[in-house]
């Protein structure tokens, strides 16, 4: 049977990247793994012909894909309209209706490009770490919010708020992670100030002692765990967060890898009736207005995407290590974006060659 997935191109370089993607899942198509696919429209460009930045149509299709995969949200257009219906609310209603509570944010450094970290080439070469992010509470959906009036001026409200099974459910994804990789997990939170932090980390090494005593665990202080994520990030194996520190903290991850152009990103909600977790795969970066529609664009964090569903939604490991060889040889071939050639310069190539060499790689390594 077809895996159905929904594709959300958005807005930006979304399309341009989510069209060589789409090269990438017909390659698969065509060698052993079918796929149904259908598009919608998500972010500005649904809010340009609809009124809302996702439909409720769209989100019915995305509950009951095996996995969305999307582009990028956003532009400057959208800047000034109503909170509730910019863009990125489209992506927040996807996590949140979708229940999408593990995020996972690899920041792998391909050795082709160690030296575009702004970091030294022996901090980053060999760079594997995975971030877990919790993505469907804390202060991005925390209750009272708003921006009221008091005593004659305004107050603005956000509220961080985690109940203990929200925290024990992300930090077993963490831990079966873990498990699979150096079986190592770092957490963090702000105990030291907030007492949800405290209650974060009680929470965790709860889910440890019961559960998990295999597993290495450790606790830091996100300001401290920032701070040593660019001292010597090769020390981390898994780190889990919240949402808010889990946004920072993943960022600052993405730069270790020499561009933001490289990562992909994995939302999992828990395991449906046939075992596998509602999914939404999309790249860490934005829309990236300013060069859209030039053909400038690198489509391999949308790629690699897609390679964590071949992992994640359809149990094909194999398949998404070829699909990373795949990228791996393009980038030691020295074929890249213009993000990816650094101070030395060269040619840059457009989006669609790479995508292009992605495939002619796929099929060689065959
Ligand atoms: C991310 C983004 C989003 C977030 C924005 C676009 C709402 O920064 O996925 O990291 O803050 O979660
Ligand atoms: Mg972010």
């Amino acid at each position: 049977m077809a895996h159905s997935l929904l594709i959300l191109p958005g807005d930006g370089i979304g399309p341009e990247i989510m069209a060589e993607v789409r090269k990438v899942v017909g390659w698969f198509d065509r060698n052993g793994i079918a796929f149904e696919i259908e598009e919608g429209l998500c972010g500005g460009c649904a809010y340009d012909a609809h009124g809302v930045p996702i439909t409720d149509e769209t989100m019915a299709k995305a509950q009951a894909a095996d996995a969305v995969l999307l582009g990028a949200v956003g532009g400057p257009q959208y800047d000034t309209i109503d909170f509730a219906l910019r863009p990125e609310r489209a992506l927040l209603r996807l996590r949140k209706e979708m229940d999408l509570y593990a995020n996972l944010r690899p920041a792998k450094c391909f050795d082709a490009l160690a030296d575009f970290s702004s970091l030294k080439r022996e901090v980053v070469s060999g760079l594997d770490i995975l971030i877990v992010r919790e993505l469907t509470s804390g202060v991005y959906f925390g209750e009272p919010r708003g921006v009221s009036v008091e005593g004659g001026e305004r107050v603005g409200i956000n509220t961080h708020r985690y109940t203990e099974s929200e925290i024990a459910r992300v930090a077993r994804s963490a831990f079966e992670l873990a498990r699979r990789r150096q079986n190592r997990v770092c957490s963090m939170e702000k105990s030291n100030v907030m007492e949800a932090g405290g209650l974060w980390r009680d929470v965790v090494q709860e889910v440890h002692d019961a559960e998990y005593p295999d597993v290495e665990l450790s606790h830091m202080l996100a300001d401290a765990g920032a701070m040593q994520i660019v001292r010597w990030p090769k020390q981390f194996d898994v780190i889990v967060t919240d949402n808010l520190f889990g946004d920072i903290l993943s960022d600052a991850a993405a730069m270790l890898t020499g561009s933001l152009g490289m990562l992909p990103s994995a939302s999992l909600g828990a395991p449906q009736a046939n075992g596998r977790p509602k999914a939404l795969y999309e790249p860490v970066h934005g829309s990236a207005p300013d060069i859209a529609g030039q053909g400038k664009a690198n489509p391999i964090a949308c790629i690699l995407s897609f390679a964590m569903a071949l992992r994640y939604s359809f149990d094909a490991g194999e398949a998404a290590d070829r699909l990373e060889g795949a990228v791996e040889q393009v980038l030691a071939d020295g074929l890249r974006t213009a993000d990816l050639l650094g101070q030395s310069g060269g040619r840059a190539a457009s989006t669609s060659e790479v995508g292009d060499a992605i495939v002619a790689a796929l099929d060689r390594a065959g």
